[in-house]
């Protein structure tokens, strides 16, 4: 089919500006009328309570009144089971006069509008409010569920639109603000935001962030924690007896953040700092600026992991300098992300390496597409089909970076470097459409080099279902090998033992598990699992793709290591596959659900959210394979 065509149906449904943008789907927010240019935190955490409470002051930018536009001033806020204690508008001399409001009833997947009556329009709104013990975008934790034992720990995870559970705001990442924070908790407790930290003042610790930052990135954190420098600009954070290690697995930070800066301009923040979570935080890495979080489960004790620490580090040109104005445009934060990423990878460890992580996540998108809908395998999918983090699949991410490498290799590295460097800096801080994307890639690299690309084909990669034929991988040598003793492996011509694994790295034996049947045979699980000892493999991306195939082969000795791994991850990639693989059988799945009530207090909210469908929708279809 004629692409054009396609395009032409398509841009019915697709904002095609910025300011249609605004009318973010999954937000109450009304940007064109008045955003939120920096909002003034003063907030005190009560860990018995599990609440976060206190005042936010919002300085806000009306727009010109427009004729179709009431000439009173309203402002529309999201807010997630908060509850509002007083809303005020501030005058130059601070002093407040109070606003009606109300909070309507809330709608499941974006939570309850704030409609403030603001009809002087004023310049300052103050917002006192305290969040709910349940916020979806805080965890929690008793000092039992800490390493260290000595404190609670608590931490945000805003995106995609969570930062509405513990922040009344715009929650849409079309709109930016700076924020200024002042932060109370009681002695021994250090509290981490995405922000630069300022001098403590007794119990209060206060955050500056002076760049313009979408909603998504606002984050916090607070436990018993230590820092590690690992360079001038750079630092771990972590609880005590972790901070050592963290800072050896990622002592490269350093030099990571030199080559990205070498190709696409300074590091505009300042410092890069990570805190290192609990077990229990949800994902992998979190981008939160100045203060990347991450999963504990990257620190495998040999850098094999580290991929993901130059993942959040690319962020910081890639997604939070230049950003998607909405959920629907997230490749642009993701695949560009995952891009550069592998260039940093590259540069750092090697093309090998590089070529190698780049191959098992190709493989993986390449599996994975076969179970979405056209329209998720779009980079830029008709949006409102999909809920807000549904758009996050292995295409944006992947798909993403595959369509930039495929623009690399035709206009050379030379000139699609200093091309990404100029597009970097030409939205530095805009929160952009696809189509602004695309309009400058356009103007800058394909009309300015002629005969390299065709624009039909870059509308294929940005707007077609699939994989176009133009996407080619690197040849990987040791892949090769690996795939010939794998066949012989499954054809039963080369013992499990006789795998040449020893010499394997972690990508290398995480590309020989990729390609092995879903369910192997029982005999198979065994005699790999008696040669290499996968199900006691302490690198959890290993656990992930060996602990589902030996449940599903029926080999019920590694349940107890499976239980283990679900219950120690919170990380959802990882824990997810092995409730999945439990849930495919009746026994399997009473034993996920036994091991799960017990222990479900320790996930975090978006955890148990997604566990708790997996259990759901194996009971409702039995004879399912997941
Ligand atoms: N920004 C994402 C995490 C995210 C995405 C949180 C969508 C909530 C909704 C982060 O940068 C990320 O992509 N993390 C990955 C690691 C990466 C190496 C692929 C993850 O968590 O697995
Ligand atoms: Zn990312």
């Amino acid at each position: 089919m004629r692409l054009s065509a396609l395009l032409a149906l398509a841009a019915i449904a697709l904002p095609s500006s910025a300011a249609e943008a605004a009318q973010d789907p999954y937000s109450y927010a009304e940007p064109d009328k008045v955003r939120v240019r920096h909002a003034d935190l003063d907030l005190a955490l009560d860990f018995p309570a599990r609440t976060i409470a206190g005042t936010v002051t919002l300085e806000l930018d009306w727009r010109e009144a427009r004729a179709d536009m009431p000439a009173v001033g309203t402002l529309s806020l999201d807010t997630r089971d908060l509850t509002i204690e007083r809303v005020e508008a501030l005058d130059d001399a601070g002093h407040a006069q109070a606003l009606r409001y109300t909070l309507a009833a809330p709608d499941a997947e974006l939570g309850s509008r704030l409609g403030i009556a603001a009809p002087a329009r004023p310049a300052r709104v103050r917002i006192a409010y305290r969040t709910a013990p349940t916020a979806s975008g805080l965890q929690w934790l008793d000092r039992q569920q800490t390493a260290d034992k000595q404190a609670p720990f608590l931490f945000s995870q805003s995106q995609s639109i969570h930062a509405r559970s513990w922040i009344p705001l715009q929650d849409t990442p079309a709109v930016r603000f700076s924020y200024a924070a002042r932060v109370r908790a009681t002695q021994g407790i250090t509290v981490l935001m995405s922000a630069l930290r300022q001098p403590a003042q007794g119990e209060v610790q206060g955050f500056s962030q002076p760049q313009p930052i979408p909603s998504y990135l606002m984050a916090i954190a607070a436990g018993a924690l230590a820092e590690q420098a690992t360079s001038k600009r750079t630092a771990v954070w972590a609880e005590p007896s972790q901070v050592a290690a963290a800072a050896r697995e990622f002592s490269d930070i350093e030099a990571m953040m030199r080559t990205t800066e070498q190709l696409y301009g300074p590091y505009r923040w300042g410092r890069y700092d990570m805190l290192v979570l609990p077990p229990s935080f949800p994902f992998g890495g979190m981008e939160n600026p100045e203060m990347t979080f991450l999963t504990p489960t990257v620190i495998a004790g040999d850098k094999s992991l580290v991929s993901v620490v130059a993942h959040e580090l690319a962020h910081s040109w890639s997604g939070n300098l230049v950003t998607s104005a909405t959920w629907r445009d997230i490749w642009l934060n993701e695949g560009f992300t995952t891009y550069v990423e592998n260039r940093i990878v590259e540069a750092v460890y090697g093309r090998t390496q590089a070529d190698e992580e780049f191959v098992v996540a190709a493989g993986e998108l390449r599996h994975k597409m076969q179970s979405l809908s056209e329209n998720q395998q779009r980079l830029a999918p008709v949006p409102r089909e999909v809920g807000a983090d549904d758009a996050l699949t292995d295409v944006a991410y992947v798909k993403g970076a595959w369509f930039l490498r495929f623009l690399e290799a035709r206009f050379g590295r030379v000139v699609f470097d200093a091309y990404l460097r100029d597009y970097f800096d030409h939205y530095a801080f805009q929160s952009i459409t696809t189509e602004q994307m695309l309009d400058y890639l356009r103007a800058n690299l394909v009309d300015r080099h002629p005969g390299k690309v065709d624009w039909d084909q870059v509308e294929q990669w940005v707007y077609a279902p699939g994989l176009p034929e133009s996407a080619t991988l690197p040849a990987v040598p040791a892949f090769t090998a690996i795939d010939t003793a794998r066949a012989a492996f499954l054809h039963g011509t080369l013992g499990a033992a006789a795998l040449p694994g020893g010499d394997w790295n972690t990508h290398e034996w995480l590309y020989f598990l990729d390609h092995l049947p879903e369910a192997p045979t029982l005999a198979q699980v065994q005699a790999l699992d008696a040669a290499w000892s996968l199900s006691r493999s302490s690198n959890a991306e290993i656990g992930m793709r060996w602990l589902p195939r030996a449940i599903r082969a029926g080999d019920s000795s590694a349940w107890p290591a499976a239980r283990a791994y679900m219950l120690r991850i919170g990380r959802m990639k990882l824990t997810l596959p092995v409730y999945r693989a439990f849930a495919s059988t009746p026994a399997g799945l009473a034993y996920a659900e036994t091991a799960y009530a017990a222990h479900q207090a320790e996930y975090h909210p978006l955890t148990r959210q997604a566990i708790e469908k997996v259990l759901r929708k194996a009971h409702a279809q039995p004879e399912a394979t997941p």
